[in-house]
């Protein structure tokens, strides 16, 4: 078992949709912890750094266009296993392919408008985290959680 942070990001689709609080609350009803919370649009540049894994991929700028054509919501979310924890919320990338029950299985229904973005490893949450959010604004607070869930 180990603390862990990851990054974790609303596509646009959540906002216009006005469902944000019923995605947040599957996290942080499974026990995990919102470290940091943004409301924001983000430039194309970022976007571009930020999916750079991307950017020979046919679908790179579809992807690019619709995650800055509106606001995002941006977090950290921290806790046990929260990298692998995060992606089982998520569902698979392909929301047909989701199961019933995670967020693009419930939510989804297009590849590109898969609701959200997490971060696949150690690697990738360090490298998303210190993209979006300085270090101040990155939070760790106590939370009582050895009370119920350790
Ligand atoms: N074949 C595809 N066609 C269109 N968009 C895609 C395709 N594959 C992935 N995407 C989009 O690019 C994002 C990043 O892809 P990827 O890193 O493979 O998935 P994930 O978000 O599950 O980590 C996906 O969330 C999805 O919105
Ligand atoms: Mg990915």
């Amino acid at each position: 078992m180990a603390n862990e942070k990851t990054y974790a990001m609303l596509k646009p689709g959540v906002l216009e949709r006005k469902i944000v609080g019923e995605i947040i609350s599957r996290f942080e009803k499974k026990g995990l912890r919102i470290a940091a919370l943004k409301l924001r649009k983000i430039p194309r540049e970022l976007c571009e750094q930020h999916y750079a894994e991307h950017k020979d991929k046919p679908f790179f700028s579809e992807l690019v266009n619709y995650v800055t054509g509106g606001p995002v919501v941006t977090m950290v979310i921290s806790g046990e296993e929260a990298i692998s924890t995060v992606r089982k919320i998520c569902g698979a990338t392909k929301p047909a392919e989701a199961a019933p029950g995670t967020i693009r299985g419930d939510y989804g229904a297009v590849v590109t408008k898969n609701v959200i973005h997490a971060s696949d490893s150690p690697e990738s949450a360090a490298r998303e985290i210190k993209l979006f959010f300085e270090t101040e604004e990155v939070i760790d607070y106590p939370t009582g959680d050895e009370t119920y869930l350790v």
